[in-house]
């Protein structure tokens, strides 16, 4: 174990095994949409999300499109800003596809909030979220999610995408880190 980490939440093979199910679960809903030639695009939202996304999408048997966002809503500390900016958006329009976000972590719900209001707009067929993680904590936007990979406790955490500071985002399991390291 990294020694910047207090305990491990879920190690790896937990954490395969979980996209294995949600990627199932992907190919159960959207296969028969696929094959009637829809287009299905999974949206995923940098940094945070691309290993996410890189498994998930491995683990569903449906043709996908795969196209990123990039957005911001914290700086290098621990909480959210509350602002989120796109500092890149998708290469491709969305207008009549089936997207499905997936994110690393819901917060606050600031971001996907941010997020689905905006993807929304843009005329998608149909629109889901599928969040790896959800934070057990008080102050949450309530947020549709087709699939929740874990509920965690409200800590702040690394590891398979998630950083702190950009650190600690390809460690393959996920991780409290320990709070020496950011206070
Ligand atoms: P929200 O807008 O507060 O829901 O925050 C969502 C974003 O904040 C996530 O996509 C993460 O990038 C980041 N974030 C929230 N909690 C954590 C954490 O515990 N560790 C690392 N990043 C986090
Ligand atoms: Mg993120």
């Amino acid at each position: 174990m990294h020694k910047d980490i207090k305990e491990i939440l879920y190690a790896e093979s937990e954490i395969k095994a979980r996209v294995a199910e949600i990627g199932g679960a992907l190919t159960d809903k959207y296969s028969a949409i696929a094959d009637a030639g829809e287009p299905v695009v999974l949206v995923s939202v940098l940094r945070g999300a691309a290993i996410f996304m890189a498994d998930l999408a491995r683990a569903t048997e449906i043709p996908l499109e795969m196209d990123y966002m990039a957005l911001s809503s914290y700086g290098s500390g621990t909480k959210s800003s509350g602002v989120v900016k796109i500092e890149k958006d998708l290469t491709s329009s969305i207008e009549g596809k089936h997207v499905i976000i997936a994110e690393d972590i819901l917060d606050s719900g600031l971001t996907l909030q941010f997020l689905l209001e905006n993807l929304k707009s843009r005329k998608p067929k149909s629109i889901e979220v599928v969040t790896l993680l959800r934070k057990r904590t008080r102050e949450q936007a309530h947020i549709d999610c087709a699939h929740i990979g874990f509920e965690c406790p409200d800590e702040f955490i690394v590891g398979y995408g998630l950083d702190y500071a950009e650190r600690y985002r390809n460690l393959p399991y996920i991780g409290i880190l320990k709070p020496e390291v950011y206070e």
